[in-house]
């Protein structure tokens, strides 16, 4: 029992390493100028909720202690490619309630969404995708330590700003919904990270809030609360016997259970207030591309997630409406994560064993698919789920130079997961 959950926590710690060697940060030979247009973001404000407290701390950034960091180190702006594109943004927040309670019964109602054009990240740029994936693992550390990801010239400036670190009010029984905020220079643009709830699948048995963080997980992304077999505590009373799930129990309990996305809705309202005029981007890993999905698609606020599970299923349960299109989230992920892919299942299996049924594997909005199982020869294994195996083997250079194919793409063009069907082993109805 205990080698399975140590391999899954190792494989989920923000601090893991690979393998034994120290993984400092190879140097970058993309960051080049770009022509197109671009931003840069300092690290403003870190965010940190308890997920048993119903409010939201905002810590300003404080200069690192000078012991931990080396004062020739100020990399901590990030310059991305961004494009335009057209989102929709519900017309209020009054009609999105009205539209997300009544969604049950009709149809949701043409009028509720407003069309925008907005700037947003360009995805087709690898290394875009390469400096959101290293602000998302930056999420987890703070700035004086070895694993924060610094950029190189010209992407170092720090003019304005204090070098900023992250004041360490991160206990492990004070985890929740984390995450940090970049704000561009000009307070266009802002950048939510948000670091999801991994902590309380690794520090095991650390802190009040892990059970909340397990529920919150099963709730959302398992199939019927959770029950994986005859011997599962499950999370909610909708099993129905014999493979049926009782639709309504299960929405009423994911919307009463699922406290981090209400807590996300809260973050982003107030990151709106802050700043009123800014555009609004979301990234996260893991359950925090989760989350930064959920959100993009209540807010039509672009998003970036990475090796996300499924939230689709979520997204359904929590009656979201749903936005004309959900063009702008894109996911980033590859075929030999279990969780992304949603095979990390039953009751044997190391999330089984763990406790967590991520059962899901549907997303929502474009895929950059990246098939390591078929180009890199990658085994399908959840130590590939890791952020840092993101940022320094997935997106360290081009797909076509990685696969060794001759024609020029960046990145993997886009997919989707309409097709997808989640839980077809299950009925859903009423049972109740
Ligand atoms: C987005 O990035 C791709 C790849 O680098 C590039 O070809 C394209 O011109 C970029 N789009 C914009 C609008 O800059
Ligand atoms: C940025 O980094 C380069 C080396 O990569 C260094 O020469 C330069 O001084 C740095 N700029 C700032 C503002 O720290
Ligand atoms: C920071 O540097 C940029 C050029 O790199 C300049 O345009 C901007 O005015 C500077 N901001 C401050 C606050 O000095
Ligand atoms: C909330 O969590 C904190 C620790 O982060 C703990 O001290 C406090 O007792 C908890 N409150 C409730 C109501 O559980
Ligand atoms: C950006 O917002 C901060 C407050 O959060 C303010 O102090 C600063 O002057 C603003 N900068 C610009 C360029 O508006
Ligand atoms: C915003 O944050 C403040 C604390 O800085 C908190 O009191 C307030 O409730 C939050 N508002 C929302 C809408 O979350
Ligand atoms: C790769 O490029 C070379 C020359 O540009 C060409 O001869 C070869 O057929 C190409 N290979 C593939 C697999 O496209």
């Amino acid at each position: 029992m205990r080698l399975p959950l140590w391999y899954l926590l190792e494989a989920l710690s923000w601090s893991s390493r690979l393998g034994t060697t120290d993984p400092a940060p190879p140097p970058d030979r993309t960051l080049t100028p770009s022509q197109s247009t671009s931003l840069s973001f300092n690290l403003r404000h870190v965010h940190a909720q308890s997920a048993n407290s119903s409010h939201i701390l905002f810590a300003d950034v404080r200069p690192p202690s000078l012991s931990s960091r080396r004062l020739d180190e100020p990399e901590l702006t990030f310059t991305l490619d961004t494009e335009t594109i057209l989102t929709h943004r519900p017309s209020s927040p009054a009609a999105f309630y009205a539209a997300r309670s009544g969604s049950r019964l009709a149809q949701t109602p043409i009028d509720l969404w407003v069309p925008d054009s907005i700037p947003a990240p360009n995805t087709s740029s690898r290394h875009t995708l390469h400096t959101l994936a290293k602000m998302t693992s930056n999420a987890y550390t703070s700035p004086s330590e070895s694993d924060w990801y610094p950029l190189p010239s010209p992407f170092n400036s720090t003019n304005g700003t204090a070098p900023p670190s992250i004041p360490f009010g991160w206990e492990p029984d004070a985890d929740g919904f984390r995450g940090h905020i970049f704000v561009s220079e000009d307070n266009a643009t802002v950048v939510i990270s948000i670091k999801g709830t991994s902590a309380g699948w690794i520090f095991g048995g650390g802190g009040p809030t892990v059970s909340k963080d397990k529920l919150n997980d099963n709730m959302l992304f398992s199939c019927c609360c959770a029950r994986v077999g005859p011997t599962w505590s499950t999370v909610c009373g909708c099993y129905g016997g014999s493979g049926k799930c009782d639709q309504r129990c299960l929405e009423t309990s994911v919307a009463k259970e699922s406290l981090f996305y209400s807590v996300g809705v809260d973050l982003y309202n107030n990151v709106t207030y802050l700043y009123p005029n800014a555009n609004i981007w979301l990234v996260g890993h893991s359950l925090g591309g989760s989350l930064a999905s959920l959100l993009g698609s209540t807010f039509g606020s672009p998003v970036v997630a990475f090796e996300a599970p499924g939230e689709r299923l979520a997204a359904q349960r929590l009656h979201l409406p749903g936005p004309p299109n959900n063009n702008h989230i894109t996911h980033v992920l590859h075929t030999a994560d279990p969780l992304a892919m949603g095979t990390c299942t039953g009751v044997s299996s190391v999330c089984g064993i763990a406790g967590y049924a991520m059962e899901s594997h549907c997303h929502m909005g474009n895929i950059r698919r990246y098939d390591t199982i078929s180009n890199l020869n990658w085994a399908a294994d959840i130590r590939t789920h890791g952020i840092r195996v993101i940022v320094e083997k997935l997106l360290a250079d081009d797909w076509n130079t990685l696969t060794g194919h001759n024609e020029t793409k960046e990145v993997p063009d886009f997919d989707n997961d309409d097709d997808c069907v989640d839980c077809y082993n299950w009925e859903f109805g009423d049972y109740k």
